[in-house]
């Protein structure tokens, strides 16, 4: 793992908006894509940036189960604010938290990843060590799914929500047997309460306990992390 220690969620976007640039001035087509609080920064410095996404492809990592992309909660939502309003792509990809039958959404998804492989995909880690939805114990070889959240995943995210039980209690997520398929990761962590997931992430074992401990296994992974994120760590 190549690991970037900056000083802080300003200096890691723009790290990160400098990696993706150079993706696509290498010749990357497809970007997974991440929500939360995490790549704000990254999205502000692609949206000032000239980067051109109008050849490429997005593909997101997950949707809340039940909203419709125009809820203001959806990751569609959030994705479109960010960064779709302002550099559109020609197309992105999410899994439809309103779709009737989740079992053919989940299907539907996977053939989406699979006939758009991914040449970059950018993560956030929860503080229990989650990638996407992929929440502690979840299976490696995972590919899409639908999963319950964990009590600590619904109390994180409830800060988004006027009350906590308006947070969804499922998701649909890309699972991480195909995020270890993306050529190339960019996972960033900024503040101190990601540190002890940081810190596993990258010296602990590699356990399904702690779902991004897999990257450890990923040829071609850097870790963008800001002072406080990376106190924990031993090196
Ligand atoms: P956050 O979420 O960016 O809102 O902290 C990250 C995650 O849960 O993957």
């Amino acid at each position: 793992m190549n690991i970037i220690v900056v000083k802080d969620s300003i200096a890691g976007g723009k790290k990160a908006s400098e990696l993706f640039c150079d993706a696509c001035a290498s010749g990357a087509k497809v970007f997974g894509l991440a929500t939360g609080s995490t790549p704000v920064t990254t999205y502000q410095y692609l949206v000032k940036s000239k980067i051109d996404f109008s050849n490429c492809i997005s593909v997101n990592l997950d949707e809340y189960v039940g909203l419709k992309p125009t809820d203001e909660q959806s990751y569609r939502y959030y994705m479109e604010k960010n960064l779709f309003e302002f550099k559109p792509f020609k197309k992105s990809y999410l899994p439809e938290g309103s779709a009737v039958d989740p079992e053919e959404e989940v299907k539907r998804y996977d053939q989406v990843i699979t006939a758009n492989p991914i040449d970059l995909q950018l993560l956030g880690i929860g503080r229990n060590g989650h990638i996407g939805f992929n929440e502690p114990g979840s299976s490696f070889d995972l590919t899409t799914h639908k999963v319950a959240l964990t009590p600590s995943t619904i109390e994180a995210n409830a800060r988004f929500f006027e009350n906590e039980k308006d947070v969804p209690k499922y998701a649909y997520s890309m699972g991480i047997g195909s995020i270890m398929k993306s050529k190339s990761i960019i996972l960033e962590a900024f503040g101190e309460n990601k540190a002890v997931a940081v810190a596993k992430m990258i010296e602990g074992p590699v356990t399904e306990e702690c779902p991004a401990s897999v990257l450890q296994r990923h040829a071609n992974v850097t870790v963008i992390v800001d002072e406080a994120a990376a106190a924990k760590l031993k090196k």
